[in-house]
């Protein structure tokens, strides 16, 4: 599953990159939930669904526990000031949530292209005891999935560098 799609490229590549995979996009505005599904009609993508809302309500309430292979955050949280700071997803909340959803050994990748916003989101998976950060330190080179956000390819047209985090759910 991938949180907040956005224009929904990441969601549309990996659909076709991983036809035998099935995917949900969860999207909180209205708008971009609503183009992102009826381009994957248009492209006859039957393995992809997409919900519009907020997570934090939605997921509480998804069933079955223990089922998602891989979750997906691409460029989450990119406000910036103090006062926004109860606006941000990544934190001990959503990373129950994820817990409860992931099976055992999912994924949970997480990209950015703040520094200082990735850093605080691997502390955030490294503290987390349902979490084991992949590799030595948990920071990725690349994205291995065969896919790229929109915000992602924007950064890597303008040579910003990205900050990539991997985990297991233990
Ligand atoms: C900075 S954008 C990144 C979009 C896309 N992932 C990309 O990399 O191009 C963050 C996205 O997360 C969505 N979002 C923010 N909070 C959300 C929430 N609570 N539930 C679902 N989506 C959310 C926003 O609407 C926005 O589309």
């Amino acid at each position: 599953m991938e949180i907040g799609f956005g224009r929904g490229m990441f969601l549309v590549q990996r659909a076709a990159a991983a036809p035998g995979s099935f995917l949900l996009g969860f999207e909180i505005k209205t708008k971009w939930a609503y183009l992102v599904e009826q381009r994957c009609r248009r492209e006859g993508l039957p393995n992809v669904r997409v919900s519009c809302g907020d997570v934090r309500e939605i997921f509480p309430r998804l069933q079955p526990r223990g089922q998602v292979a891989r979750a997906f955050m691409h460029f989450p949280d990119p406000w910036w000031k103090k006062r926004h700071a109860k606006r941000r997803l990544v934190g001990s909340d959503l990373l129950d949530e994820l817990a409860r959803l992931l099976r055992p050994g999912g994924e949970l990748f997480l990209q950015s292209d703040v520094e200082e916003r990735a850093e605080l989101h691997l502390a955030h998976v490294a503290q987390h005891s349902d979490f084991v950060l992949a590799g030595q330190d948990g920071w990725l080179e690349d994205n291995p999935y065969l896919a790229r956000s929109n915000r992602e390819r924007r950064a890597i047209e303008d040579g910003i560098p990205i900050y990539r985090t991997l985990a297991h759910r233990v």
